[in-house]
């Protein structure tokens, strides 16, 4: 199982006001930011630090210390766009780069229009996000495409999964671990999240 589910009762309650449909486009940009900056949390439990010599002004201590260097947000062009904020609050000096993809709504199969990373992103560690991982094959494709330009370490982090979309990532890259937010129950005819949050790019940029 690659997947972390973040349980915890302020998620839940953050999740019941995204969800809603009477939640407006304010809120909730600012809920995506804040649930996001929670995933990046858990996501970095795992960082490795760089051990420094710091002064407090008592006395010198040794501690450890994040190269933010080592880290590249990619978003997922639209709405992976709206959780790239929550991210920089806890690693601002992370680079970001960007893919743009949309699924075709016919074949649900996604179309890329858009491949921009920072410069050295093979040496970097990655985090993709977006908030919804449908039938993963958004994020399928962005794996790939990272991958053939040699980044090796990859994290996705997701507010709501389907389990379509944790399986076709765990089949495909067992290697990339999923932190999201919450499971849904399924996908429906359309291949949206069910319960969800309805589309999550117009809903963050308000085009519907
Ligand atoms: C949404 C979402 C993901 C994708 C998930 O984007 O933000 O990128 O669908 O679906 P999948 O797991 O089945 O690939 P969409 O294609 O609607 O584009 P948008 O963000 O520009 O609205
Ligand atoms: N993309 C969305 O924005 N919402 C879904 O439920 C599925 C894919």
């Amino acid at each position: 199982m690659n997947e972390k589910v973040l349980n915890h009762p302020l998620i839940t309650h953050k999740l019941a006001i995204l969800r809603d449909i009477n939640t407006g486009t304010k809120e909730f940009r600012e809920l995506v930011t804040e649930i996001s900056t929670l995933l990046c949390y858990e996501a970095m439990s795992d960082a490795k630090l760089e051990e420094v010599t710091i002064e407090t002004p008592l006395e010198k201590m040794e501690t450890g210390k994040l190269n933010e260097d080592n880290y590249a947000i990619v978003p997922i062009l639209r709405a992976g766009m709206g959780m790239v904020d929550g991210i920089i609050n806890v690693i601002p000096n992370a680079k970001v780069g960007h893919i743009g993809l949309y699924r075709d709504e016919e074949t649900l199969e996604p179309i890329e229009y858009y491949y921009k990373m920072p410069d050295g992103i093979s040496n970097r560690e990655v985090l993709i996000v977006d908030p919804m991982l449908a039938t993963g094959g958004s994020a399928c494709a962005t794996i790939n495409r990272l991958k053939q330009d040699g980044v090796c370490r990859i994290k996705l982090l997701c507010i709501v999964a389907a389990p379509t979309g944790i399986k076709t990532i765990e089949d495909n890259h067992p290697d990339v671990e999923i932190f999201c937010a919450v499971v849904d129950r399924e996908l429906n005819d359309v291949a949206y999240i069910m319960p969800g949050l309805g589309d999550a790019g117009d809903r963050v940029y308000g085009t519907k």
